[in-house]
């Protein structure tokens, strides 16, 4: 029979995990990682991060060894934080006392292109490792494989947690949603066909990077004149978005959508160190698609994540006639426009 060490080191796995994007906005945290509000995201289907991780012999003593590798090559500086989650969250993965990974990473999408990057990277890296420590323990990914996922998911990257369930996923504790948890998301199901694969056409207005990080962002949070008014805020409107997605009411959910994410700009503008994420071409795209939808009457609306470009969500009933709006009317707000729609969840592909 082989040894331990030997299994082990056959042992690989990949993984693709999508992002998401909330429509109520988690913002603000407490250690460890646990959100200040709950908060509902909308999974996406396009926009994807793929992990291939393999094990193999350790040639170092260092507690986690790991080499880390996006889009082909070594990527020292979030291999650093990867590493440091993986060696934070050891007992979880106790193969790497003994082996070494390399983890080789791909995203679907361009940098800094507006899609929560962290989201999808963090989800996929804790499916794929996961899936590695159930195979060693001889376990079958259950619902309760995913459950462990979005925990683990949570601890590299909040909002990552929610990327681990097809559709609607709600995270963060709430008292009106049963099965709600500050640990790791849920799926929400029960979904109004009106909302069915919901259209998300993502315009990038700017593709720099960030010049604030969401982990400053969250910070800010902690000392924010209006954090507590806007946490229960978060968390009526979360509970207020189940119902609404379960009703099938569009306006409301137009409303809710397009209120929090202004109320998340808002919180940035309006916190100790304050700062503007949005630009000139965010505002002229937010107006035209408000008037647009006056003047349509087609439910269509915006939401914004920690940057400056803007998310248009549509029912895929009005697919063409908000996706020629885009492409004629909204074209000089963007640079580029990714058109997205959600999702099914993650996916176990075969190695190749
Ligand atoms: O998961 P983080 O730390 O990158 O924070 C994400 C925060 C927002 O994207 C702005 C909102 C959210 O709920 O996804």
């Amino acid at each position: 029979m082989e040894n331990t060490t030997e299994t082990t080191n056959q042992i690989k796995v990949k993984w693709r995990c999508p992002s998401n994007i909330a429509v109520v906005k988690y913002w603000g945290k407490k250690p460890i990682q646990i959100p200040c509000n709950s908060s509902i995201s909308l999974t996406l289907n396009n926009s994807y991060t793929e992990v291939k991780a393999q094990l193999h012999e350790k040639t170092t003593l260092e507690p986690v060894e790991l080499n880390y590798y996006f889009e082909g090559e070594l990527n020292e500086k979030f291999g650093k934080r990867v590493a440091d989650y993986l060696a934070d969250n050891i007992e979880h993965f106790p193969f790497l006392r003994i082996a070494a990974v390399t983890i080789h990473s791909t995203n679907s999408f361009p940098h800094s292109a507006g899609i929560a990057s962290s989201a999808s990277a963090f989800g996929a890296i804790a499916l794929a490792m996961l899936d590695i420590a159930y195979q060693l323990a001889e376990k079958e990914l259950d619902d309760n494989f995913y459950n462990e996922a979005s925990r683990l998911a949570r601890l590299g990257s909040g909002s990552a947690c929610r990327s681990v369930y097809p559709s609607f996923a709600v995270w963060g504790e709430n008292d009106k949603i049963e099965g709600s948890s500050d640990d790791y998301a849920i799926e929400i199901t029960n979904i109004h066909p009106i909302f069915k694969n919901m259209r998300d056409a993502i315009l990038i207005i700017e593709d720099e990077p960030k010049k604030v990080s969401s982990t400053i962002g969250h910070s800010l949070m902690n000392d924010h004149p209006f954090a507590d008014q806007r946490f229960d805020q978060a968390n009526e409107r979360t509970a207020k978005m189940v119902k609404i997605l379960e009703e099938g009411d569009i306006d409301s959910f137009i409303q809710i959508c397009e209120s929090d994410a202004l109320t998340l700009h808002a919180m940035m503008m309006t916190s100790s160190d304050y700062y503007l994420l949005v630009k000139p071409g965010t505002i002229t795209a937010i107006e035209k698609i408000m008037q647009w939808r006056l003047e349509h009457m087609v439910p269509v609306c915006f939401t914004l994540d920690a940057g400056p470009n803007v998310h248009v969500l549509y029912p895929d009933k009005y697919r063409e006639t908000v996706e020629d709006f885009i492409n004629t009317e909204l074209k000089d707000t963007y640079k580029k426009v990714i058109f997205d729609h959600e999702g099914e969840g993650p996916q176990k592909l075969n190695i190749d």
